[in-house]
């Protein structure tokens, strides 16, 4: 066994999802903690032993889930690209909010922060309750509907109106616009705002005052998951700020989110977070990271270098070009933006489709290359855009990768999409304005 390193034999991997993302993070920063939850009662035994074995002082049933399993499919574990969530039997989900049990819960632990996870139950019903309490309430709206009416039962604006840029609400109720969601959000519905921006950091919007805004930036490495680290993220956010400040609070918040994602096995977590909550608050004030703002990343031209021609199959380029648009990012195919030109097509169409090509390159920040074979025109591109000083990223789904100027000319060559996504980032976030 590696000295520090939980061994995984015996170790049971992390296994409930939901709630118990917050809960597993309070479980590592040493935060005692209440677990008021809503599931189907199957898994009541399981919750109750796990919750406590994570360092829950109460766990209370709030609620039963009937007509569907409560499990939650996820296509793309990382977030690379569009998670694919898929709630089995969504349709059948019904759920009612047991108001004396968690009213009980929230008068006996007496609470100072209460976190919400709204989505498939009364939210109006869960705040009523919530209202009888003195606590601060930070409520992660990601999965919320736009009926904002529903928070009126709090009787007061909430402290934290957290969302994430990935959320349905931000995308299509806000447009993906963040100052109309600050202007809507802070000083109406919250007192503050939190919105997290996955590889690109997050920003905390402490007023209405946009000056006084706090930017805190992601500490991107390779994860092996991406579920519940917005969850994580928040728990931590909400226990550090008694501690220190505000902007600390959320330092930690991000590298302890990073480490969240870094493993699936929580002993392992728990190992790294001691080392994270041993850095003093002004160190890791001044940790760098990345710092890109949604707004910000659709002014990153990326050329696509691809043979991505119709009698190609075109599948791995396809998913990577959905992966750069779900993070914002522009990326510019030129197959598809130029056309597709044959060997016997006319001269002057060619030459002009060539020059189109070139001028694209000439204007991109960055060339992301898909090796679907060795292409001659994908393979002069990349030589193209590295004597141009132009960041070269190769994408080799099929590890075809061995040619010594291939292999060392590049910033990065990999068949891992979230490795691809990661140092896009970085280097989108380097790059001049
Ligand atoms: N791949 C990553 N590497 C490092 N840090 C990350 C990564 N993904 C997320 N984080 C950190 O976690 C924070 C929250 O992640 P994100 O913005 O995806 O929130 P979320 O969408 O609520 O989470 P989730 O996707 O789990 O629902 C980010 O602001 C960032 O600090
Ligand atoms: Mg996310």
């Amino acid at each position: 066994m590696v000295p520090g390193q939980a061994d995984h034999e015996a170790e049971v991997k992390m296994r409930l999802g939901g709630v118990f993302h917050a809960a597993r993070a309070l479980w590592a920063i040493g935060c005692p903690y209440t677990l008021a939850y809503l599931a189907p009662s199957y898994l009541d035994d399981q919750i109750q032993h796990y919750a406590k074995h994570h360092g829950a002082t109460c766990v209370s049933k709030v609620g039963s889930i009937v007509g569907c399993p409560n499990v939650m499919l996820v296509r793309e574990a990382t977030e690379a690209g569009p998670q694919g969530y898929e709630y089995l039997l969504r349709d059948e989900h019904n759920a009612d909010v047991d108001i004396e049990a968690l009213t009980s819960a929230l008068q006996e632990q007496n609470c100072s922060d209460v976190l919400v996870f709204p989505g498939g139950f009364d939210l109006r019903a869960a705040l009523g309750a919530v209202a009888s309490t003195s606590a601060r309430v930070y409520l992660d709206a990601n999965f919320s509907d736009p009926a904002f009416d529903q928070l009126s039962p709090l009787g007061r604006p909430l402290d934290v109106f957290i969302l994430s840029t990935s959320s349905p609400l931000f995308l299509d109720h806000w447009g993906g616009d963040v100052s109309t969601f600050c202007r809507d959000v802070v000083g109406n519905y919250a007192t503050s705002a939190l919105l997290k921006e996955n590889r690109g950091g997050s920003r905390f919007f402490p007023s209405s005052d946009a000056s006084k805004l706090t930017r805190v930036p992601a500490q991107v490495q390779q994860i092996v998951h991406s579920v519940g680290v917005g969850d994580c993220y928040d728990a931590v956010f909400a226990h550090m700020r008694h501690k220190v400040s505000d902007r600390a609070a959320l330092c930690f918040a991000s590298l302890i989110a990073a480490e969240y994602a870094s493993t699936t096995f929580p002993d392992d977590f728990k190992t790294a977070v001691q080392g994270v909550l041993s850095i003093s608050s002004e160190e890791i004030e001044t940790m760098r990271g990345v710092q890109l703002p949604w707004e910000d990343r659709p002014s990153y031209q990326i050329y696509m270098a691809a043979p991505d021609f119709d009698f190609v199959d075109t599948r791995p380029f396809d998913q990577l070009v959905r992966c750069l648009k779900y993070h914002n990012f522009s990326p510019r195919c030129p197959v598809r933006e130029h056309g597709q030109i044959g060997k016997d097509a006319d001269p002057s169409e060619r030459q002009a489709t060539h020059l189109a090509d070139m001028r694209l390159l000439r204007q991109s920040q960055m060339l992301v290359a898909v090796m679907l074979y060795d292409d001659p025109g994908t393979l002069i591109e990349i030589g193209l855009a590295h004597e141009r000083g132009i960041p070269v990223i190769v994408y080799d789904p099929y590890h075809r990768a061995e040619n010594l100027m291939l292999t060392e000319l590049p910033e990065l060559v990999t068949s891992d999409l979230d490795e691809i996504i990661a140092r896009v980032f970085t280097l989108a976030a380097e790059a001049p304005a």
